[in-house]
């Protein structure tokens, strides 16, 4: 599973013929990432010889149109350096576009003459790709199976927001499930397809000496920060109606915190990753309200409200919190998770602080000391830095001094990093569902989640409260810190 897209084994489970149909396809993520991310592969030599792309949207754009509107995006998307006029006009001449509303009667007739008049169109591997909103899901999946357009070849792909929550999730999920079989499902989290995420997992369980360390024993507690610069940006009808926690957390922060926390499978295959994952989440110490109060907190930053249009907004932008995992590996242990918008800076980490050695042998050493710390670099720079103690060199007397061990992906491994979207998509035409989400782990993270929800509305509606404010641009609001220091404890910066 774990082979470089570029290498022979990566061909492995390629099918002939496909058809990619994007819904949503001249939306932002078509165009900024799954279809940069299909030219990407497609110059590698990487996808099926026979396959097309066919954009559906409520655009009136013909294909032309449609072409020269990708031509654009790439130019745009894709770094000067590796758009190649050959490959840009092979992967334009696969583009058709097709207007179609998915609420009512037109265009359909026209997308299922394109997927079924094609050569070799009952041997086709059909993807589906629904990058739009959710409520959508459910009939679109319909109107493809009364046309005749699933079959066990086909898969759809499932971008989040799925749900807004655990009823609406499992009612998406019963949509979809009414048409394709789980095994055809899809559901992205593109965390789980970063290089740095996917190394998480074999440097936890390609290396021997990690392995004893991982657990109460030794750790002390575990950080994760997905912060960011950006703001809302054109999103703010999306953004506004989810929030930080349904945006970032329920998702992206939980599958990071599952791959840290997970037990080792007995091989990384199909169902074993997900099934260790949905354990960890099945785990997580349920929150009561005094739990929500204690134990988390919500921002926004300042100016937010008005960006939105909605200045009475009691969206959050940010999220801390402090989780348990109730097993024997992780018992009191804390995870602190945070993430938020308009951020001081972009960074994503992981950080797993050890505890102190047991018995301290330099008592009248000079200098200063901290606990190790193991930071698993995820964005911007990738790659992973082990914070030790060291001897600072000199005589007279020993000084003990914090030196940190780097290794930097881009140094170690001179080669382009794929995006994400690369290799989710692969995996879905190769038919691997390993990096993607199952039903009931999606479940289990709405059921955690669903109690912080319920009590900051309640909250909201019986006290007028609202998001502790951060100016844009800062750390975050000072209650996160307060989070942590209430345990004798602090953020940690990677390079600190
Ligand atoms: C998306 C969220 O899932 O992830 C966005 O909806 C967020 O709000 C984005 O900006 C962050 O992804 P990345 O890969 O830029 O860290």
């Amino acid at each position: 599973m774990y082979s470089s897209p570029d290498s022979p084994a990566a061909h492995a489970g390629l099918p002939d013929h496909c058809d990619f149909t994007v819904f949503g396809g001249t939306g932002d993520l078509a165009l900024r990432k799954l279809i940069p991310a299909l030219y990407h592969r497609d110059r590698e030599g990487q996808l099926p010889a026979d396959y097309r792309i066919v954009g559906v949207s409520r655009s009136d754009v013909d294909t032309a149109g449609y072409r020269a509107l990708v031509r654009d995006a790439l130019a745009t998307h894709v770094p000067a350096d590796e758009l190649e006029p050959v490959a840009v006009d092979r992967l334009l001449g696969r583009l058709h576009h097709l207007c179609l509303d998915a609420h009512a009667a037109d265009g359909w007739h026209e997308l299922h003459g394109l997927l079924k008049d094609r050569p070799h169109a009952d041997e086709t591997v059909r993807v589906y790709y629904l990058a739009v909103a959710p409520t959508l899901f459910g009939a679109t999946c319909e109107r493809l199976d009364d046309l005749g357009l699933v079959d066990e070849r086909s898969r759809v792909v499932m971008e989040k927001p799925i749900g807004h929550d655990l009823a609406s999730a499992r009612a998406v999920n019963d949509a979809v499930g009414r048409v394709f079989e789980e095994s055809q499902i899809f559901r992205i989290d593109h965390y789980l397809g970063k290089e740095s995420v996917q190394n998480l997992l074999v440097t936890r369980f390609a290396n021997a000496f990690l392995e004893p360390l991982w657990n109460s024993r030794w750790v002390d507690h575990v950080q994760i920060t997905v912060a960011e610069t950006v703001g809302v940006g054109t999103r703010g009808g999306y953004y506004d109606a989810a929030g930080a926690l349904r945006d970032m957390v329920q998702n992206h922060l939980l599958q990071l915190l599952c791959l840290v926390a997970m037990e080792p499978p007995t091989y990384i295959g199909r169902e074993t990753v997900r099934d260790e994952k949905l354990k960890v989440l099945q785990a997580l110490k349920p929150m009561g309200p005094a739990d929500v109060d204690r134990d988390t907190v919500r921002g926004a930053y300042d100016g937010y409200g008005d960006e939105v249009g909605r200045p009475d907004t009691a969206t959050e932008t940010y999220v801390a919190l402090r989780a348990e995992v109730q097993n024997w590996r992780w018992a009191g242990v804390p995870f602190y998770l945070r993430t938020g918008k308009r951020m001081d800076q972009r960074l994503s980490e992981i950080v797993v602080v050890f505890k102190e050695p047991p018995h301290p042998m330099f008592p009248h050493s000079e200098g200063t000391t901290a606990p190790n710390r193991l930071h698993i670099l995820v964005q911007p720079e990738e790659g992973m830095r082990l914070h030790l103690t060291a001897k600072e060199p000199g005589p007279g007397g020993i000084r003990l001094r914090p030196v940190s061990l780097d290794l930097s992906y881009a140094t170690a491994f001179d080669q382009r990093s794929p995006d994400a979207y690369e290799r989710l998509l692969m995996d879905v035409v190769r038919g691997n569902p390993t990096l993607f989400m199952r039903r009931d782990e999606v479940e289990a993270a709405w059921t955690w989640v669903e109690p912080v929800l319920a009590r900051w509305a309640q909250r909201s509606a019986e006290t007028g409260e609202r998001p502790v404010g951060y100016s844009a641009g800062s750390a975050g609001p000072e209650p996160a810190a307060d989070l942590l220091a209430r345990d004798g404890r602090g953020w940690q910066a990677s390079d600190g």
